[in-house]
């Protein structure tokens, strides 16, 4: 997969359109389980005032695991699943093969919305673990285009790996090991230093600035938040 220097996928991180290192990635991936939580917490919340959302959208969703969560509870719900890697389509059409009456699978890249195809208008918008590789203004870009096409009143949602203060990113790389494995395709090496990522008061700062209201952070755990808010009802 190619894309802008700054999008997820560029030059030296992971090989998300190769079918194996996809495959490799999805049956290691340590955080799985543990990120079951926040997903949940996501959902409840945008049920909160949104009891019986129409679409829900997965942007790099990869297997598929937040649009399965918003899928289940959500029974009425259609989703769509985009992602730039045609690797991680086939991982998620086998792992949401439940839901693949609602699905709509899209291949495209999050750097360029415009050109992905997603419809205007849906209830929610979320997005994990992908965030990360881009910088903070291509972070404040996906906003601004997310919330540019999501519902009045609809919420957008980013469960991502963020930067820590001080000592903090060595205290959590020293403990993730015993709640969450490291991911043996990726190692630790393939991401970002930590310290170099944004930080939970840059995303709510860019969250603010794309017109999101009250964002805030229900859930947060070693290096990962839950980070999320609604736009204007009108
Ligand atoms: C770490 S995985 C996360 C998958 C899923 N969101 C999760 O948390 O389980 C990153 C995903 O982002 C996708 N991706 C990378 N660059 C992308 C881009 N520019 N546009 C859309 N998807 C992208 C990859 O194909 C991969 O599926």
């Amino acid at each position: 997969m190619t894309g802008p220097a700054s999008s997820p996928g560029g030059a030296g991180e992971p090989a998300w359109g190769d079918p194996a290192f996809a495959r490799a990635w999805a049956a290691a991936d340590g955080l799985a389980e543990f990120l079951a939580l926040p997903r949940a917490i996501a959902a409840a919340v945008v049920a909160l005032d949104r009891p019986a959302p129409r679409l829900v959208v997965d942007v790099a969703s990869g297997p598929g695991a937040f649009l399965g969560t918003f899928l289940q509870r959500f029974p009425a719900a259609q989703g769509i699943w985009l992602d730039a890697s045609a690797a991680m389509l086939e991982q998620a059409r086998s792992r949401l093969a439940a839901f693949s009456d609602r699905v709509e699978f899209l291949l495209g890249d999050l750097t360029d919305l415009s050109a992905a195809g997603v419809p205007d208008g849906a209830d929610a918008w979320m997005t994990s673990r992908a965030l990360h590789h881009l910088d903070r203004t291509g972070i404040a870009a996906f906003y601004r285009d997310a919330t540019a096409r999501l519902a009045p009143g609809g919420w957008l949602v980013n469960l991502d790996h963020v930067g820590l203060p001080g000592g903090w990113s060595a205290r959590m790389r020293a403990v993730r090991p015993e709640f969450a494995p490291t991911n043996a395709a990726t190692g630790s090496a393939a991401h970002r230093h930590p310290e170099a990522l944004a930080t939970v008061d840059d995303h709510l700062a860019s969250l603010a600035a794309a017109g999101v209201q009250d964002p805030g952070v229900p859930w947060r755990a070693l290096h990962v938040a839950l980070m999320m808010g609604r736009t204007a009802s009108t």
